[in-house]
């Protein structure tokens, strides 16, 4: 069960950062244009959402399960990334989606909506980015 694990959550960051991208540039070049918001932008930030959503369900069981997570051996950098610094990294940028999809979802205009998306998501997709154990930042990450 844990390789798979590993493997569906290494994997799908790739969905969640393509959905990401495409929704920030989306809600940035709406907010900017003031060209409305589509029932499209809506399902966009919405499976945004749910693929964050999905990654924090599966980084909490690893969190559980990992050899990865052990807070006796946090002065070794890969134990304190995994432990402290990958989940707190992620888990702030995943409120932070959230965030900026419920309150995008209750205001009213369209620029608003978009403003929203643009700061919460643009900021939650650049911790993910920086949180992310990339092969050339971590030893033994993978790249899928
Ligand atoms: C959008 C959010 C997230 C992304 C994109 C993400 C991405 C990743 C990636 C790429 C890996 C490396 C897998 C590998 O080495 O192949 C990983 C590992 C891990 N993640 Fe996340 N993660 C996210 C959220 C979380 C959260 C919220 C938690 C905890 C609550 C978490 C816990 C872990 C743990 C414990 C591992 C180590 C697994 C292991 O190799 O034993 N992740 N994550």
């Amino acid at each position: 069960m844990y390789p798979g694990l590993v493997h569906a959550h290494s994997g799908l960051r790739w969905i969640a950062l393509v959905l990401l991208i495409a929704a920030v540039f989306t809600a940035i070049g709406k907010w900017q244009g003031r060209s409305g918001y589509t029932d499209g932008n809506r399902k966009l930030y919405l499976f945004t959402l749910i693929s964050v959503h999905t990654q924090l369900i599966l980084g909490f069981v690893l969190f559980f399960i990992s050899p990865k997570v052990n807070f006796s051996l946090l002065s070794d950098k890969l134990y304190r990334f995994y432990s402290v610094e990958h989940t707190t990294g992620m888990l702030i940028a995943i409120i932070l989606i959230t965030i900026g999809y419920s309150r995008s979802k209750r205001a009213t205009d369209a620029v608003t909506k978009q403003r929203l998306v643009s700061i919460f998501y643009g900021l939650g997709l650049l911790l993910i980015l920086v949180s992310i154990p990339w092969p050339f930042r971590i030893i033994g990450a993978n790249w899928f």
